[in-house]
């Protein structure tokens, strides 16, 4: 995978122009989200299947999505039947646990950036929230303050610190059960039991490690290449004694499943002793054998993280692209009223329909580059409507115009229910989720309680 990261591209991965400068691979890491440029100089969409294949992951089929109807006795969601997530590690291993009756709880987070989540950003959320409702374990949710500091020129620490705050009432208005949720930031959570195994995770690092995960390179600063160890601890269960019991012996073997967009799986396997970098490069299992060995407490091996992928929403520029906290164009905000809403679809969703009405109705439009269609993937929950819809833009049909109302309509209706929510989350309830105390949930009826 090319790992492309410069000191201006760390802070937010700027939206790329639809049209680049020169040919270009495609590049996704934790800092750059970029379609492949072609020879036309054109940004192409992001092709998940060569991700796939890149990061050895492995693709979440209908035999999978099958089972895990079976086993919880659910309709797999929205974003199951439709690929939008899309692939996985170790998931079968969780379900294998639920089934059993064995715990694992969810983890996943959010860098503060800025004061305002966008719509992308609630992706992640929504189905972590969903997968709490269905499994019925833990979830623990890092606001990763520090990275936002060390990754900026600009920020101040009391900046990113202030933003926690208001990221973790976003968060919240997803609707998590305060009950089995535990939300930290790492400036305060760091210390005891976190902070022993952000450094048992830094001791197995190599600095030759890190550079060829991340791109780092000599001018890094050191913050920036040790802060894999503190995202990577965050998926050990014993990181948070409150939750989980002071017995180690008995946490180390609890793995958590990591829902995120595809960007953050580099760095979440740092965390077990570059298997990412192996697979990555396709090199040396060997060595990932000998560390991975070498990782027990008391004879007790660490438990790996599985992780679950989404896709990205794209911009609103087009459908190679990642959407920015920093760009107001680039994406709708969970804070746009309904006419920002309307405006933003209007004027910047790139369009996959043909460049005039009569060869629109003769050709019909392009949907997997469409960005108001895409957005309806994600946001419309109604199979036969979006099935209807594709179809009828495909044919030519349907115009833009008629597709882009569909699409302001979804997402003004998304948009505004999250802002009720929000209304309701004051002080308080955020005190209440960030602070350390033991959670209850049921579990599987079978499982043990730990
Ligand atoms: P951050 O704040 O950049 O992003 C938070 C989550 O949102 C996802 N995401 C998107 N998903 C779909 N479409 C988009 N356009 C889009 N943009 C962002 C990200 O993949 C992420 O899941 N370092 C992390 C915080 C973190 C974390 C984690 C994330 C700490 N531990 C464990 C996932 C899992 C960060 O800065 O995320
Ligand atoms: N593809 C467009 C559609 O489906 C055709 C079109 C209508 C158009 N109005 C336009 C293209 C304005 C460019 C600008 O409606």
């Amino acid at each position: 995978m090319a790992t492309n990261v410069n000191a201006a591209a760390l802070d937010e991965s700027p939206v790329p122009d639809a049209v680049q400068p020169k040919q270009q691979k495609q590049t996704v890491d934790p800092y750059n989200v970029s379609g492949e440029v072609g020879e036309d100089g054109v940004v192409k969409a992001i092709d998940y299947n060569k991700l796939i294949d890149e990061f050895g992951t492995k693709k979440i089929d209908d035999e999978l999505l099958a089972r895990f109807e079976r086993v919880t006795g659910k309709r797999p969601h929205h974003f199951l039947r439709r690929g939008i997530v899309f692939s996985h590690r170790d998931f079968e291993l969780i379900l294998d646990r639920y089934e059993r009756g064995e715990p694992f709880f969810l983890y996943t987070g959010r860098g503060p950036s800025s004061d305002s989540v966008h719509i992308g950003h609630t992706i992640p959320f929504e189905f972590t929230k969903w997968l709490q409702d269905t499994f019925d374990v833990p979830l623990i949710i890092m606001l990763t303050d520090d990275e936002k500091y060390l990754f900026s020129e600009k920020r101040t620490i009391e900046e990113v610190q202030g933003y926690c705050n208001d990221n973790a009432k976003d968060i919240i208005a997803i609707g998590f059960d305060p009950a089995k949720t535990f939300i930290f930031s790492d400036f305060d959570y760091v210390g005891g039991a976190f902070y022993r195994n952000i450094v048992r995770l830094s001791k197995h690092i190599t600095l030759n490690q890190a550079r060829a995960i991340f791109g780092f390179n000599d001018s890094t600063n050191i913050g920036r290449i040790h802060f894999g160890s503190i995202q990577g601890a965050t998926s050990w269960a014993s990181s948070f004694p409150h939750i989980f019991g002071e017995d180690e012996t008995k946490t180390v073997g609890i793995p958590a499943l990591i829902p995120c967009a595809i960007d953050q799986d580099p760095c979440e396997h740092c965390a077990f002793l570059t298997i990412a970098h192996t697979e990555l490069t396709r090199a040396d299992f060997r060595m990932t054998r000998d560390v991975s060995a070498r990782l027990k407490y008391q004879g007790k091996p660490y438990a790996k993280p599985a992780l679950i992928h989404s896709l990205f929403l794209p911009a609103l520029q087009g459908p190679g692209t990642k959407m920015s906290a920093s760009i107001d164009e680039s994406a709708i905000f969970m804070r746009d009223t309904p006419n920002q809403i309307k405006n933003k679809i209007n004027k910047y969703a790139f369009s996959g329909g043909k460049v005039s009405i009569e060869e629109h109705r003769q050709f019909g439009g392009d949907t997997s580059v469409d960005v108001a269609f895409q957005y309806l993937r994600f946001f419309l929950e109604d199979d036969e409507e979006l099935e209807k819809i594709r179809v009828a833009y495909e044919k030519g049909e349907m115009l833009t115009g008629e597709l882009k109302a569909i699409c302001i309509r979804e997402l003004q209706r998304y948009v505004s229910a999250f802002q009720e929510r929000r209304a309701k989350v004051d002080d308080e309830t955020v005190k209440l989720f960030m602070q350390r105390r033991p959670l209850k949930w049921g579990g599987n009826p079978r499982a043990p309680i730990v």
